[in-house]
Order: C-alpha cells, then sequence, then structure tokens
C-alpha cells in the first residue's frame, strides 16, 4: 500500500520532468522509437461517450436471486465510497460526499445492490441535459470483484435504464473509458453506441 501510494506520487513528478526532454528531442529523427515510448508511457487513455436514443424497448430486467437492490438511505456514504474503491481501484476519487450533497442528488436513483447483508454493486440513475434535452446519465455502475461474471453489472444498468423510462425519460448516455471491455460489452449488450 506505501508503495502504491508513492508510485502515485511519484508519477506526476517523473512526468513533469521527463516531458520537457521529450519535447527538446522531438524533431531528430534517432528519437522515434523513444517518442512510441512517450506515447504508451503518458498517453492519458480516452473516454467514449455512449448512448441510447430509445428507452421504449428494453429488455425484461431478470430476477436475480440471493441479490437484492434498495435505494439510497442516509448514511450509506461510506459503504458507497467502499463500493467505489473496491470496484474501480483504491485511488479511484469518490467524490460520494460531493454527489450526495448537489441539490440536483436524487436518491431514488442511486441503487445498491446487497448479497447477504454486504453491499456488493452500486449504480447511480442521474438526470442531465445532453444537446439541450433531459437525459438519462449512468453513473458509478459497478460490481465488486468477487460478485463480477454473474451479470450482475447488465442487470444494474438495466435497472437504472428502467427507471429512466418510469421517471419519463426517453434516452440514456455515459461515458466510459476506451480500455474498459467488460463496461462497454456491458452497455453495448443493452443497445448504446458511441457517438
Ligand atoms: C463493468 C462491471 C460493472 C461489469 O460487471 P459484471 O457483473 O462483472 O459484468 P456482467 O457479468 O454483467 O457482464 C456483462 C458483459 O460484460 C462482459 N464482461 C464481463 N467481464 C468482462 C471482462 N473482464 N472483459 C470483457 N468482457 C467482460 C460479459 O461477457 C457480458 O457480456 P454479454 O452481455 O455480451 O454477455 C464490472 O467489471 C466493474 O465493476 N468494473 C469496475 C468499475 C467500472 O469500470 N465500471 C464502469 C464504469 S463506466
Amino acid at each position: 500500500m506505501r508503495q502504491l501510494f508513492a508510485e502515485e506520487k511519484l508519477k506526476p513528478l517523473l512526468i513533469k520532468l521527463a516531458m520537457p526532454l521529450f519535447g527538446e528531442l522531438e524533431n531528430t529523427l534517432v528519437m522515434k522509437p523513444l517518442l512510441s515510448l512517450k506515447n504508451i508511457m503518458f498517453k492519458p487513455s480516452q473516454y467514449y461517450i455512449m448512448r441510447l436514443d430509445n428507452l421504449e424497448n428494453l429488455k425484461a430486467l431478470p430476477t436475480v436471486t440471493d441479490y437484492h437492490v434498495r435505494t439510497y438511505r442516509s448514511g450509506d456514504e461510506r459503504a458507497w465510497v467502499q463500493l467505489i474503491k473496491r470496484s474501480f481501484g483504491q485511488y479511484f476519487p469518490d467524490k460520494v460526499a460531493e454527489i450526495c450533497r448537489n441539490k440536483e442528488f436524487d436518491p431514488n436513483g442511486c441503487f445498491f445492490l446487497k448479497h447477504d447483508h454486504e453491499f456488493v454493486g452500486t449504480v447511480y440513475a442521474m438526470q442531465t441535459q445532453f444537446q439541450g434535452v433531459k437525459t438519462g446519465c449512468i453513473h458509478r455502475l459497478c460490481v465488486v470483484p468477487e460478485h463480477r461474471g454473474k451479470r450482475l453489472g447488465h442487470f444494474l444498468a438495466l435497472y437504472a435504464l428502467n427507471y429512466f423510462r418510469k421517471t419519463g425519460l426517453q434516452s440514456a448516455m455515459l461515458d466510459v473509458n476506451e480500455n474498459n471491455d467488460a463496461a462497454i460489452k456491458t452497455y453495448a449488450s443493452l443497445g448504446f453506441k458511441p457517438i
């Protein structure tokens, strides 16, 4: 843990030191292999925006035995942060307190998946404006590693889409990291397309 922390602290410093050097050498031909290395090391990953234009034809929500969904209750913040850290990684900025304080926060669209008494997944179905239209936005979808591969991510995303439809929205969107195969597959199988 301490080592990871040190790496996180050191990375920006290394980038700061190395970037001017790469900049200086950019125009020399012999630098080509090094420059490709630079691109691999420092290129930030891209995010896709994916959109589902129509919520009319959603698949039926499957029953998931041994799991149940409930909406946010005051005091869930700690469990929410833990879910995010366990699922996205320790250093993912959790922003949960910020989300809950926001006057637009909709507790009825914030879903937790529980197994026995444990929180094992979550999705926040929030509303946003997209190209001037009120749109559902799937946010912070995650399932803890021990419960993955059981279509629970798919279930939670579909749960969020059903909520959007119930609240009168007609479309949904989200953003997803280009390297996140599991999430992209989940969204694509629900009809989301990159835009
Ligand atoms: C994305 C996530 C929620 C998927 O949860 P999951 O319950 O394991 O996924 P599911 O079992 O519902 O699988 C859904 C689809 O993804 C595919 N999939 C699951 N894990 C995969 C992996 N590691 N690589 C490629 N595809 C994968 C499944 O085959 C399935 O595809 P299908 O619908 O075509 O059959 C989970 O991996 C997670 O919490 N990741 C970390 C947080 C995150 O990145 N969230 C998304 C933010 S946009």
